[in-house]
């Protein structure tokens, strides 16, 4: 027998204000072809006055609880994935974990900006496996809103509001049975060449101030393609499986075109692909776990499938997990 991390539910939180991009193009010089046709985005969701990065993980995490079935109480380990946390410090995760109401365990976030949640959840998986903790919510919730030029066009359209959560739990399962559930490989990757092309343009030790989100598009988009399609590659061959093995791709939602070009690469064909990007826009280390609900939840995902996490994000920043759920 093996210790495997299993998810046992997940959860989603949106802020209550949606915003299409008809009311986009009356904020800056754009229109809703030019969005839809470069992004395939149609709307995203703009967090409101009294909502946070830590209200929306929370209102997640407990959706997740619920799916689970499982007490707040027991949950001994939480890690989330965040580039827009409430304060500087302490970590967002503290502040859900008391709301949540369960206090003691392991509290932390992870700075991974897009790839925020693949890096939780690596990291959980990590901890579960040497048995540090038992029970993890591992989240990924940002207010991508608050650090957007909301003057620059390249950029502002972009971006939306959010939180996605899984519960993990450490599982003794035979791992000979290849139906056995549970988190089969993961691999993680940093390149901080790339800090120019996707970054915050502050901080708390260079400006003393938040700063603004600063990207070229098209550069990241070039590198975004290339380092998914190898870390793909690299995790299904990890887990000694290949792509017709996959039942569901659950990528990081940047822009919708990424997705495809991908899933071309590696002749994955698109309705494996869950595409969240239209009705969120991209949420950051938010939106793999806010995709996965989505796709749970509608019934798409169902125990047994074999689920693909991907993304790729500032730093740069990149991942994927192969899992059966
Ligand atoms: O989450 C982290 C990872 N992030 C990503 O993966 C983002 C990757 N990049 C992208 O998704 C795309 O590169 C963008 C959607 C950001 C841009 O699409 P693009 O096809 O690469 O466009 P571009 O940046 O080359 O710009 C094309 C034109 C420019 O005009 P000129 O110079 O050709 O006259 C821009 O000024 O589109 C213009 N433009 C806009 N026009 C209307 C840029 N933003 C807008 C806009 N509305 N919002």
């Amino acid at each position: 027998m093996t210790l495997r991390s299993v998810i046992r539910g997940s959860g989603s939180a949106l802020p209550a204000r949606a915003v299409s991009n008809a009311e986009m193009s009356t904020m800056v010089d754009t229109t809703d072809e030019w969005i839809v046709e470069r992004t395939g985005i149609r709307n995203r969701y703009i967090a409101g006055e009294g909502e946070t990065t830590a209200t929306l993980a929370s209102e997640a995490a407990r959706k997740a609880l619920e799916a689970a079935g499982i007490e707040a109480a027991s949950i001994d380990l939480i890690v989330l994935g965040t580039c827009s946390p409430d304060q500087t410090f302490p970590a967002t995760a503290t502040i859900v974990q008391n709301a949540l109401g369960c206090r003691g365990g392991i509290a932390f976030d992870v700075a991974a900006v897009c790839s925020g949640f693949l890096y939780a959840f690596a990291t959980a998986d990590a901890l579960l496996r040497t048995g540090a903790a038992k029970r993890a919510l591992v989240i990924g919730a940002e207010t991508m809103s608050r650090l957007l030029d909301w003057e620059d066009r390249t950029t502002c359209v972009l971006f939306g509001d959010g939180a996605g959560a899984v519960v993990l739990e450490a599982v003794d399962v035979d791992e000979s049975d290849p139906a056995a559930p549970g988190v089969l490989a993961t691999r993680l990757h940093a390149d901080g060449a790339h800090n120019d092309l996707l970054h915050v343009d502050g901080g708390p030790s260079t400006t003393g101030t938040v700063g603004k989100l600063r990207m070229k598009g098209r550069e990241v988009f070039r590198h975004a393609v290339v380092n998914l399609a190898a870390v793909l590659e690299e995790t299904l061959a990890a887990a000694g499986l290949t792509a017709a093995d996959i039942d569901w791709v659950v990528p990081h939602q940047a822009n919708a075109r990424i997705l495809d070009a991908t899933a071309r690469k590696l002749d994955l064909p698109a309705e494996k692909v869950v595409v969240t990007v239209g009705e969120h826009a991209n949420t950051s280390a938010a939106s793999v776990p806010l995709a996965y609900d989505t796709a749970v939840r509608d019934g798409r995902i169902k125990p047994g499938d074999l689920v693909m996490f991907e993304a790729m994000g500032g730093g740069f920043t990149w991942g994927a997990s192969l899992i059966r759920v």
